[in-house]
């Protein structure tokens, strides 16, 4: 405890972020280090497991002494260690743990497990202070694309889900085809401001009338096809356009199954979560539905859709006060789906 607050040490290391954050009472950040790993993989062109695991293993440490020492807290401070348990990468998962658990054995504090995706819907509460379920959030990033309906707090139920690629991991293919490099969702979100979006028409799939569900890998082949077939006529690849077009349909059946949800729930707010959540044609296109349809849409600040451990350290603080705790057998689990019910 620290001034009678809660004070959360949150571990993330699920992907290519090491990551450590204090957090006071869930939703105050007095830390949030992010380590990227961006130039281990770059040369790869994506993340390799391997390195990923030898790099958090590296930085696990340094990172949580500065975020211990930017917060001004001591270990004795810490109220709770929460981690990122899964899904993601084994090997990642597994250093992030092993160092949760250490300091857990090591400090005399209880440990928390965290579901990686539990932990990007709570980023929306450490940038709303007064969010409160019920929301529907659409949680996009590299690995997911889920439509969820957050009935309270860690209380998930699942409405949506993608049936192939996720929607970031879409990004990141598309950009790969155009010759951009690692990693490609923010370049296709660069290149696209200056594009036209009505220059190709790039279809998304439909399901039977209702179903949240997606696919995107039809898109991707669809945009692969006309990147070959320009580039063997011998023209210029117009990126900017092809990368406006992409984005606009992406962007377009995320933004409108997640309304869809909402309105089919009966649910006044509507929450983004994951990196594509930092995609400015979805946060302008989020915004203006909510504001066409008098509802209100909350977006995390553009550093919090990303991995980072204060969506973990906030994540963990509800755990913590309804006494939800994790013991030293805690393991990685690569696929899970078990907050759903
Ligand atoms: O949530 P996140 O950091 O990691 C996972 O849990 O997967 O999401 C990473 C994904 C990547 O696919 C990345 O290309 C995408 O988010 N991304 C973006 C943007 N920034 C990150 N996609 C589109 N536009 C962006 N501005
Ligand atoms: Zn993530």
């Amino acid at each position: 405890m620290m001034d009678g607050k809660v004070i959360i040490l949150g571990i993330e290391s699920s992907c290519d972020e090491t990551a450590a954050s204090i957090t006071a009472n869930g939703r105050e950040i007095l830390s949030n280090i992010v380590s990227t790993q961006i130039k281990d993989h770059a040369p790869f062109g994506g993340v390799v497991p391997e390195i990923a695991a030898r790099k958090h293993v590296e930085m696990a440490i340094p990172v949580v002494d500065e975020a211990l020492k930017v917060a001004g807290v001591t270990p004795e401070q810490v109220d709770a260690i929460a981690v990122t348990y899964g899904p993601g990468l084994a090997g990642a998962l597994l250093s992030g743990i092993a160092t949760a658990k250490g300091l857990a054995y090591g400090w005399n504090k209880p440990l928390i497990a965290v579901h990686h995706i539990s932990g990007h819907i709570s980023a929306n509460y450490l940038d709303h202070q007064d969010l409160e379920p019920p929301f529907i959030c659409l949680v996009a990033s590299g690995g997911h694309s889920n439509i969820v309906a957050v009935e309270g707090y860690g209380q998930y139920r699942l409405l949506g889900h993608t049936r192939d690629d996720a929607a970031g991991e879409a990004f990141d293919k598309v950009a790969k085809v155009m010759g951009l490099p690692y990693p490609g969702g923010i370049r296709i979100d660069e290149l696209a401001i200056k594009g036209d979006a009505q220059a190709y028409k790039f279809p998304t799939t439909r399901f039977e009338k209702g179903c949240l569900d997606f696919s995107f890998s039809g898109i991707k082949t669809a945009v692969m096809n006309t990147v070959n077939s320009i580039r063997s006529s011998g023209q210029e690849l117009p990126l900017e356009d092809i990368a406006a077009s992409f984005q606009a349909a992406v962007t377009g059946v995320l933004c409108r199954h997640t309304f869809e949800a909402a309105e089919r729930e009966g649910y006044n707010t509507v929450c983004v979560a994951g990196g594509v959540g930092a995609n400015s044609e979805l946060r302008r296109r989020m915004t203006a539905a909510g504001a066409a349809r008098g509802m209100r849409v909350c977006l995390p600040s553009k550093p919090l859709c990303g991995d980072n451990a204060a969506m973990i350290s906030c994540a963990g603080y509800y755990k913590y006060i309804d006494g939800q705790f994790a013991d030293m057998t805690l393991d990685a689990v690569t696929r899970d789906n078990s907050i759903y019910h």
